[in-house]
This record gives C-alpha cells, sequence and structure tokens, in this order.
C-alpha cells in the first residue's frame, strides 16, 4: 500500500469515528499515548493494553458485570435478570455451556443461508455494472438475519415479498440502533425516550408471545432456546441481547471493512483464495474494531497492570485502543491483510474470556462469505460516494455507494 493510501485509510476511519463520537473519540484515542491503564476522574479505570485486557476479561471472578454504575445495571431493567451481558459466575457459566450449540459452524451457515438474499442481489447488480450502497444491503442483511433468528421469516418467500422483507430487515437494524444507543444511559426507566420504551415492549413482548407458540421454524432461536432447555425469562433475555448485538454489529462491520478493502487496493488480493478472505476479515475487524469499548466492575481490590484498583471501580476497556496496541500490532495504524496477528491477543475485538462473544462464528461465516463475494465481482470496485452516520452508538457509514471503476 503506497503512504498516500494509508494517509486516506487513517483519515477514512478517523471520519467514521468521529462523526459517530466527536468528543469521546479523540480523547479515548489521547488516552492511547497515556499509558497501558489509567486512571480517569469521573469515568475510571481505563485500559488500553491489549494483554492488560485480556488479563482482566479472563479473570470474571475479580472484574465482574453487575455493579453500580455498569451497563450491565440498564440491561437488567431492559432485558431482565438472564441477558448474558449482565450475568456473572456460575448462574452465567451455566447458561453459556448450555447455549454452546447456538455457536456451532452448522447453526451459523443455516441462519446465514437464510438471510443472504438482499447480499447476492448486490453482488449481481455490481457485477452488471450498477452502483449499489453497500451500507443500505449490509443492514438489510445482518436485519435479515435478526429476523431469521427470531422465526419472523417464512420458508418459502416469492420475489413479490422479498421488497417488504427487505424494509422489515432495514427497520429492525435501526430498532436495533435505538436500542443500543439508549442503553448507554444510566438511570433507563428516567432517561429513555418514550419511543424506545415503546420499541423494548414490542421487542418483549414479541419474545413473550414467540415462547408461548408451539408452531415457529425449529430454525429460529427461540425454537432452538426451548429445545435447549431455557424457560420464559432466559428466552427474553438471550432474545434482547441477540437482537441488540446480531442487528447492529454486522451492519457495521461489513461496510466499513468493505470499504478498507477497496479503497486500500487489497480486495483483488483475497480473489478465490478463502485464507486471505479470513485473514482480511480478520484484519478488518482489527482495524475498525466495531464494538469500541467494554465495562468491568472490581469485586475486590486487584491489581490492574500497573494500576491499583478499589472494590466497587469501575473499569473501562477499550477495545479500539487495544486493536492499536503497538506492542502487539507493530505500525497499528497500517490497514495490511498479509499482517500475522499476535496469538496473545487473537479475536480481542469479540472480547476474551467467559463474556467472549456468543455470535462469533456467525459473525465470522457472515463476513467471510460478504467479503468472498465482492472480491469475486469481476472488474475493480470503487466507492462513489460516502456519507457516515451521526450520532450512533456504533461507529457506521450511513451510506457507501460501490461500483466497477470504468476499465
Ligand atoms: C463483527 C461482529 C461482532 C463483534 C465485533 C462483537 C463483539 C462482541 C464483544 C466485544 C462482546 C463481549 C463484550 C464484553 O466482554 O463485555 C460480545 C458479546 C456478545 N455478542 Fe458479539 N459481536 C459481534 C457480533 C455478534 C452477533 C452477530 C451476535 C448474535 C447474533 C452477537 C452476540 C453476542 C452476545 C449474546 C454477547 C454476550 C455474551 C456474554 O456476555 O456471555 N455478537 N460481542
Amino acid at each position: 500500500m503506497t503512504r498516500g493510501l494509508g494517509r486516506r485509510m487513517v483519515w477514512q476511519d478517523m471520519r467514521v469515528n468521529l462523526a459517530a463520537h466527536p468528543f469521546a473519540w479523540p480523547a479515548a484515542r489521547a488516552l492511547r499515548n497515556l499509558g497501558a491503564v489509567v486512571r480517569v476522574p469521573g469515568v475510571g479505570v481505563v485500559v488500553n493494553s491489549a494483554l492488560v485486557a485480556h488479563d482482566v476479561l479472563s479473570q470474571d471472578r475479580t472484574f465482574v458485570k453487575q455493579g453500580p454504575g455498569s451497563i450491565a445495571e440498564a440491561f437488567t431493567e431492559a432485558f431482565g435478570p438472564s441477558a448474558l451481558a449482565n450475568m456473572d459466575g456460575q448462574s452465567h457459566r451455566e447458561l453459556r455451556q448450555r447455549l454452546g450449540p447456538l455457536a456451532s459452524v452448522a447453526q451459523a451457515d443455516a441462519w446465514l443461508n437464510s438471510a443472504r438474499a438482499p447480499f447476492e442481489r448486490a453482488v449481481a447488480a455490481l457485477a452488471s455494472g450498477a452502483t449499489v450502497d453497500l451500507a443500505r444491503t449490509a443492514r438489510e442483511l445482518s436485519g435479515r438475519l435478526t429476523l431469521t433468528m427470531m422465526g419472523a421469516i417464512p420458508d418459502r418467500v416469492s420475489p413479490a415479498e422479498e421488497e417488504g422483507i427487505d424494509r422489515a430487515a432495514r427497520d429492525v437494524h435501526a430498532l436495533g440502533e435505538r436500542i443500543a444507543s439508549s442503553l448507554q444511559l444510566r438511570n433507563l426507566s428516567k432517561s429513555v425516550s418514550p419511543l424506545v420504551q415503546a420499541d423494548l415492549s414490542r421487542l418483549l413482548a414479541y419474545a413473550h408471545d414467540a415462547f408461548a407458540r408451539d408452531d415457529l421454524p425449529p430454525t429460529s432461536l427461540v425454537a432452538r432456546l426451548k429445545a435447549l432447555g431455557c424457560d420464559a425469562e432466559e428466552t427474553r433475555g438471550i432474545l434482547s441481547i441477540f437482537f441488540v448485538a446480531g442487528a447492529l454489529t454486522l451492519g457495521v462491520a461489513l461496510p466499513r471493512i468493505a470499504s478498507l478493502l477497496i479503497e486500500s487496493a487489497q480486495l483483488a488480493r483475497v480473489r478465490d483464495d478463502h485464507a486471505a478472505v479470513v485473514r482480511a476479515v480478520d484484519e478488518g475487524l482489527r482495524y475498525t474494531c466495531p464494538v469500541p469499548a467494554t465495562m468491568r466492575i472490581a469485586a475486590h481490590d486487584a491489581e490492574v497492570g500497573p494500576v491499583r484498583v478499589q472494590k466497587g471501580e469501575r473499569l473501562l476497556i477499550l477495545t479500539a485502543n487495544l486493536s492499536r496496541d503497538a506492542e502487539l500490532f507493530p505500525n497499528p495504524d497500517r490497514f495490511d491483510i498479509s499482517r500475522q496477528h499476535d496469538p496473545r491477543a487473537r479475536y480481542l475485538w469479540y472480547g476474551a474470556g467467559p463474556h467472549f462473544c456468543l455470535g462469533f462464528t456467525l459473525a465470522q461465516r457472515t463476513l467471510q462469505y460478504a467479503v468472498g463475494a465482492l472480491a469475486n465481482v469481476p472488474g475493480t470496485l470503487q466507492v462513489v460516494r460516502r456519507r457516515s452516520a451521526r450520532g450512533v452508538l456504533l461507529p457506521a457509514w450511513l451510506e457507501l455507494h460501490v461500483a466497477q471503476r470504468a476499465p
């Protein structure tokens, strides 16, 4: 990659992050220069080092999800006590163990196969010379995945029904964004808008009704959860966290990675080469880090790298900084799909330890499928127009119009 292209990558990445978090993102980047672990008054103990973060995330008895000032509090208020991301200790481990089959490749592929129609259409359109908004397509794909998991898409979809399903999929993505953004706020019931409260009520009513039904498609998440022995409350919690995590993350990650690959002229290097596609997705996730931060509370006094933390203190793990930790990723601001990732920080953008992302296999399979399909579009793709999303929780392209470069 030339120096000019490299600078462009850094600028595009900055642009999408600044549009989402105009104050927090520059502050987080500045903290990266202040040390591996930094205490910030009013925020908590900020972790920038990949190895220290890995340690913290792995010690789930010392650094827990629940506690005053945690996001887990808002999750519990919104989704009940069984939403995984707000659980600790034995009950969390026991539930995760029961949910193991959900993380299988076969399950992920079954969901992906039922949801990929919008992406297939987009790739065909690109091949025929049309311009496609990949951000919108990705929202349709990830929204469809969510609808599929919820059992809301019939087994056979007629061409006339496709448009309505695409619209519903975009709505689901937007709903996920609204709910996720509101969950940043500490006191949900006081601060959340009536609109979001209504969204939440609809989602929870859906979970309640779906649990009571016997005619859901067997591949749907609710049918799978029932088969795995989950009760109504667990189903409500897991469905909610899948809804928010699943609908959002893939929809934002896919266009960001596609944009990097296209603009750095590295997309063609993965054509017909699955191993290269896998590396490209890994480097794309490292560079974009779709979930930029997570949080823990110290259950008792402990050491975090060089810093002593006290019981009850809040830890902010800045995933976006971990993935640019020069100790593990030399020249970290360079996007390079041939980079060998240090095994000690492998997949850190999906977390680590007992709370490691439950959607990992689905996310990897989906992103690998999409990057492979884009790489096989004949000719060379270019980004013709783009717009970043403002004020969103997860940095994203609102529009990313892509077309073949004229020969
Ligand atoms: C590129 C896409 C994704 C990224 C980068 C990502 C990232 C993460 C991260 C960082 C965590 C751990 C947070 C923590 O430790 O506090 C997490 C947890 C989780 N993710 Fe994902 N995720 C992605 C896609 C998905 C998808 C598609 C689903 C489901 C459909 C999903 C479901 C979950 C669930 C249920 C948890 C909570 C696990 C637990 O607490 O036990 N994720 N994800």
